[in-house]
């Protein structure tokens, strides 16, 4: 099938690089955004052939003027699915009305444990055991959508931040196509706030 997926962007990128390299998910990449001219997700899209499009917060009068702005460079792509990987910037309602269940996030621990911009720092501090990975789609609220993956990730006793951040980004790198790939398939099921997943030969993942 054919789709196209916008990744928006705000740091290095290597979730949307894993995005790119999978034989599947790849392909549907169409658009790239970021908030920040650094960004090295914009280089990643170039190099890629990928069109990449900064949209410098600066350049708007307020949040509304710039989630207007992101929503017209949506549909005028006409993307069907929105990919965060690192934006750090919180989607306002117009932004997500546009998509209904559409947008899918990425999390650095399992949700609703350590919500926000630190997941890994806060669950290292506050001495856990286990943390891991949560992708979900994203609703009005900050981190808190139906839940599509979650792997867990121990905290060992040799881990600083540093090596703990390594093995949550080799998980995310891993687990992020699948769930685009299942929400782009018309996979997911939604009862209420729990989505189900379906395997790709229909059965309940
Ligand atoms: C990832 O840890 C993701 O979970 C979080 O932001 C980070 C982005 O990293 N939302 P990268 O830019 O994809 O390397």
């Amino acid at each position: 099938m054919d789709a196209r997926l916008a990744v928006l962007a705000s740091g290095t990128g290597t979730n949307l690089q894993a995005l790119l390299d999978h034989p599947v998910v790849g392909p549907w990449v169409t658009l790239v955004v970021s908030d920040r001219g650094d960004a090295r997700a914009l280089e990643r899209a170039r190099e890629r052939g990928v069109r990449a499009e900064l949209l410098d917060p600066a350049a708007f009068a307020d949040r509304a003027a710039y989630d207007a702005r992101l929503v017209d460079l949506l549909r005028a792509n006409a993307i069907d699915v929105v990919v965060l990987a690192g934006f750090m910037r919180i989607l306002g309602p117009e932004v997500v009305r546009a998509f209904p269940e559409r947008i899918v996030n990425i999390h650095p621990a399992l949700l609703p444990s350590f919500p926000g911009a630190h997941g890994i720092e806060d669950a290292f501090a506050w001495g856990v055991k286990v943390t891991g990975v949560t992708v979900h789609l994203v609703d009005e609220e900050m981190d808190h959508g139906p839940i599509l993956a979650q792997e867990a990730v121990p905290i060992l006793p040799t881990d600083d931040v540093g090596s703990l951040e390594q093995r949550i980004h080799q998980v995310e790198h891993r687990i992020y196509a699948p769930a685009v790939r299942a929400v782009v398939e018309g996979r997911v099921k939604l009862q209420g706030r729990v989505a189900h997943v379906l395997e790709e030969d229909g059965n309940d993942g």
